[in-house]
């Protein structure tokens, strides 16, 4: 950008309300499956009933007799359509219709497609197969299952940290810590269903679908039907609900948009709650080890953090592994390794914190046991841990405010009213327990790139293919746009979710905020250089000859630091232009040359907090208040209490937002959440919102998210860290520590529910 471009002051963390709200609550947003279409023809899927074995044969007749159906797609009659490859724009390598094996519970077997949705249900339930079944291995610990490294096993990352001696520094100590932990299989249930819509026009086709990333959509639809990208289209305007459910595609879509060029017709499949669990991915289970020793006085000399994960037979998913948990304190020593368990289970998938959910449920849990050992404070086992450098590569963090958050929410919280004691804090019947644990989520970044267009008027519209997976990405991005070029947020139109526009990264990993205002700052302080150059310029206005860098723009004017100003109309007639436009791409450092094609391929880089070149994190401080019920062993949590630092908030009613949910999801994973498989036939038993728990409002009592304040310009340009994954980390485990609190029992297997702690 050109260093004459003046700064606005920037309204930091303005609560602007969503600038789609109203959309939302009138139901005027149009979400993909709502797009009407003309003539649109109705696919519904059919998929297995076993978990691991092969079709002999499908039969299709009863169901092509059922009136109104068009079309049954099934094996061997596809098109030649590509296998998927697994990758980030693609959940699984797996190509249900190009071959008879069936590698998981729920695989898809054929698509009935027809002029209702009813008929192509009923067709559906027609559809019956012979099957030559074998023995699944269901889960973690399962029969017949296979173990192998991460490290080496995967194209994504997994770098198994470890530095100086773990094994003698653990010999040495003299307090010591080995503990096991474990997190269920868990399912988004996304509120807005998993849905594919597809509409050819001549050879191009235009998807609409719910989607965290349509340039990847873009790229992967094409490939595998060997088209030209420049003729697909992706269209996701609204999303309902995301988390990483809808990050990578489904081999559904490119079925979907074969059935749609074979009938010459729109089609569209709404895939259905109980096949969500299946043709979708998950939350993979996870096992862990933790090994920790001390100091007498409780400084962390050794470190070491195993875990194991589940994944499918046919792709090396990685949750993610032990990036976080060993560089969040000053740890003297680190040993980690991740490995995988093959199982007869589809592929699993992102959900909101991948790696930290679960990493940092058995990191913070262990940090609970091991200030009980030491008789410490959990808070001050924390502090007396506390660093500025993480320990693999003594790289420093750009900033840090973890004792902050602990200070600031142990305060809100009144820790200081706590006996340690467990079992000693009671209301009548009700025993009362209080824990805590620390958040933490990686600032991640990638290339995006956006273009803002301000008119003479003083309209501005921002593009840029984001997706509005719920953050309120469109408020922040408006918000960054309106500060820029001085007009009020309303004044600012935002598109987004459709591969028209000018490319950003996957929505996931906490990193649009960052990524988007970068780019749509860098636009905008093009456009603020262009107007200040014109209005100190030869025309002879009132800020001929003024520096450029002591120039402002505010309310439809450009005002010098003097006091002289102009309008920016006349800045435009000057120009002779009705509007001014600029793209911008903006490329982290740390991101390769190619970041920005790579992009518009449909490949977003992002540069993981952990591994640049100096460390950048937000972190949080959770308090939870448990009461457990004397008789019934009820558990009950009146009070959550999370303090969070991330940089540059934006928005602090969207940022709340997110955060609130974030406990409440983090409440809901250590209670509620688990998708039961039978060990017997790998097949989820409980598929449903009825079985599948979730909280409901009386489940959720007094939430309090108190924003720590925090300047970090090192992070990115607009000095965002994003927070939208780091609200549920830490909550199970400040959860199992209240429970422990209040009953002396150690819970180390989430989710806690109170079978568990009947003795
Ligand atoms: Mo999030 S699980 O990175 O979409």
């Amino acid at each position: 950008m050109s260093a004459s471009a003046p700064e606005p002051k920037r309204n930091q963390g303005q609560p602007v309300p969503r600038i789609d709200a109203r959309l939302k609550v009138t139901g005027e947003a149009r979400y993909a499956a709502d797009i009407p279409l003309n003539n649109l023809a109705y696919g519904v899927l059919v998929t297995s009933d076993i978990a691991r074995g092969r079709v002999n044969e499908i039969r299709l007749d009863e169901a092509r007799a059922v009136p109104d159906v068009l079309e049954i797609i099934s094996y061997g009659d596809i098109d030649g359509i590509q296998r998927p490859q697994f990758a980030n724009a693609s959940c699984t390598s797996l190509g249900p219709l190009h071959e008879t094996t069936i590698r998981h519970d729920g695989q898809i077997m054929a698509l009935v497609i027809a002029n209702t949705f009813e008929a192509a249900q009923e067709a559906a339930s027609k559809v019956t197969a012979d099957y030559q079944p074998e023995q699944p291995s269901a889960s973690l610990g399962s029969a017949g299952t296979e173990t192998i490294p991460a490290k080496g096993n995967t194209e994504r990352v997994q770098d198994d940290p470890a530095v100086r001696d773990f094994a003698a520094a653990f010999e040495a100590a003299p307090v010591k810590l080995d503990a096991a932990y474990t997190t269920p299989t868990q399912h988004h249930n996304p509120i807005e269903l998993f849905s594919t819509t597809a509409l050819w026009t001549g050879d191009q086709l235009t998807v609409y679908e719910p989607s965290q990333n349509v340039y990847g959509f873009r790229a992967e639809i094409a490939r595998q039907l060997q088209m030209d990208p420049a003729k697909v289209r992706v269209v996701s305007p609204y999303i309902g609900g995301a988390f990483g459910s809808k990050g990578p595609m489904t081999p559904r879509t490119a079925i979907v948009a074969l059935a749609a060029r074979r009938l010459n017709r729109p089609v569209r499949c709404v895939v259905t709650r109980m096949q969500g669990f299946t043709t979708a991915t998950y939350r993979a289970p996870t096992r862990h080890r933790i090994r920790m020793g001390t100091t007498p006085d409780g400084r962390i000399t050794a470190f070491s953090h195993e875990g194991w994960e589940l994944t499918s037979r046919v792709d090396n998913y990685v949750v993610g592994g032990t990036s976080t948990t060993t560089r969040l304190y000053g740890y003297g020593s680190v040993y980690s390794r991740v490995n995988l368990v093959k199982a007869d289970r589809q592929t699993p998938g992102y959900m909101r914190s991948p790696p930290e959910f679960p990493y940092v449920f058995a990191l913070e849990t262990a940090m609970d046991e091991l200030a009980e050992r030491l008789g410490m404070d959990p808070v001050e086992l924390r502090r007396v841990n506390d660093t500025m450098t993480e320990p693999i590569g003594g790289k420093p963090y750009t900033s840090r405010s973890l004792m902050q958050c602990f200070d600031q929410a142990a305060e809100a919280f009144n820790w200081a009213a706590r006996n340690p004691k467990p079992g000693s804090m009671r209301d009548g019947e009700w025993l009362i327990g209080l824990g805590c644990a620390t958040a933490a989520y990686p600032t991640n970044v990638g290339a995006a790139t956006a273009r803002v267009r301000l008119t003479a008027n003083g309209k501005v519209l921002v593009q840029s293919a984001s997706h509005e997976i719920g953050t309120g990405i469109r408020t922040v991005a408006a918000q960054m746009a309106a500060e820029q070029l001085g007009v009020p947020v309303d004044a600012v139109e935002v598109m987004m979710g459709d591969t028209d526009l000018p490319p950003a990264p996957v929505s996931g990993g906490s990193n649009s905020t960052a990524s988007v205002c970068s780019a749509v700052l860098t636009a905008c302080r093009q456009i603020r250089a262009r107007l200040s150059q014109a209005s100190v310029g030869s025309h002879g206005g009132p800020l001929a000859g003024k520096d450029p860098g002591d120039l402002d723009i505010r309310d439809g004017m450009i005002v010098a630091n003097d006091g002289a100003s102009q309008k920016l109309q006349e800045i435009f007639r000057a120009l002779g232009a009705g509007v001014v436009e600029e793209y911008a791409e903006f490329i982290p450092e740390g991101a390769p040359q190619d970041a920005v094609q790579k992009l518009y391929a449909g490949a977003s880089t992002l540069i993981n907090g952990s591994r640049r070149s100096k460390v950048q994190y937000a972190l949080g401080a959770e308090f939870v208040e448990v009461r457990i019920n004397v008789r019934t062993r009820e558990i009950r949590v009146p009070r959550l209490v999370g303090a969070f630092a991330a940089g540059r908030i934006m928005n602090t009613r969207t940022a709340r937002s997110q955060l609130l949910g974030g406990l409440i999801w983090g409440m809901s994973s250590a209670l509620l959440e688990e998708t039961g498989v039978d060990e017997r036939t790998a097949r989820y038993v409980n598929r449903d919102l009825a079985e599948y728990y979730v909280p409901v409002n009386a489940d959720i009592q007094e939430v309090e998210v108190i924003l720590v304040p925090e300047v970090d310009h090192e992070v990115n340009p607009a000095g965002v860290k994003g927070l939208g994954e780091l609200g549920n980390v830490g909550t199970a485990a400040a959860i199992v520590n209240a429970i422990y609190h209040a009953t002396g029992k150690r819970i180390r297997d989430l989710p806690v529910r109170l079978e568990n702690l009947i003795v």
